[in-house]
């Protein structure tokens, strides 16, 4: 069995919509032989993501940047995932209501020296998430499971 893990910090009622999106996605009933485990981003530990096989990441945008619960969750997985989770899968979901890019960029920029695999577009919501936004984040998560099934 596969393990997909979601490590997220949707405080908010519309991030919070996304990440349930993105779950119904990984946990479709026709995906089968992934295990989806969540972990909110201030409690992953670097057990966590070493025992996972891919990873859907989840965050509002914050001052310009990832929130800083999902820079914890890098700062103490980096190292210990360095080399040993090289080539596994990833997608990401981001909230934010005055732009995002920097919250993408740094996630493109830590995932890319972890020598992660981006699996799937980037989803970037502003306001309440639509239903073509919510679709998307189903999508996201659906796609990021479906490259782990065997
Ligand atoms: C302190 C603070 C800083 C924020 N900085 C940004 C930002 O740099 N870029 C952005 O797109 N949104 C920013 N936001 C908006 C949040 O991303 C947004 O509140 C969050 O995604 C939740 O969405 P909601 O407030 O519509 O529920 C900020 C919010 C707060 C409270």
């Amino acid at each position: 069995m596969k393990r997909l893990l979601i490590v997220h910090h949707t405080p908010s009622p519309h991030t919070h919509e996304m990440f349930e999106a993105v779950l119904s996605g990984a946990t479709d009933p026709e995906i089968e032989g992934v295990e989806v485990v969540r972990r909110p981003a201030l409690t992953v530990s670097a057990t966590d993501m070493l025992e996972a096989d891919g990873y859907l990441l989840g965050t509002p945008a914050n001052l310009g940047y990832m929130s800083g619960a999902m820079k914890h969750a890098f700062d103490v997985c980096y190292y210990p995932c360095l080399d040993t989770t090289r080539g596994r899968p990833f997608g990401v979901f981001l909230h934010g209501n005055e732009g995002a890019e920097g919250a993408e960029r740094g996630i493109d920029s830590i995932t890319t020296g972890l020598g992660w695999i981006k699996a799937a577009d980037t989803v970037v919501v502003s306001g309440k998430p639509t239903k073509d936004d919510l679709e998307a984040c189903w999508n996201l998560g659906a796609t990021v499971a479906a490259q782990l099934m065997v």
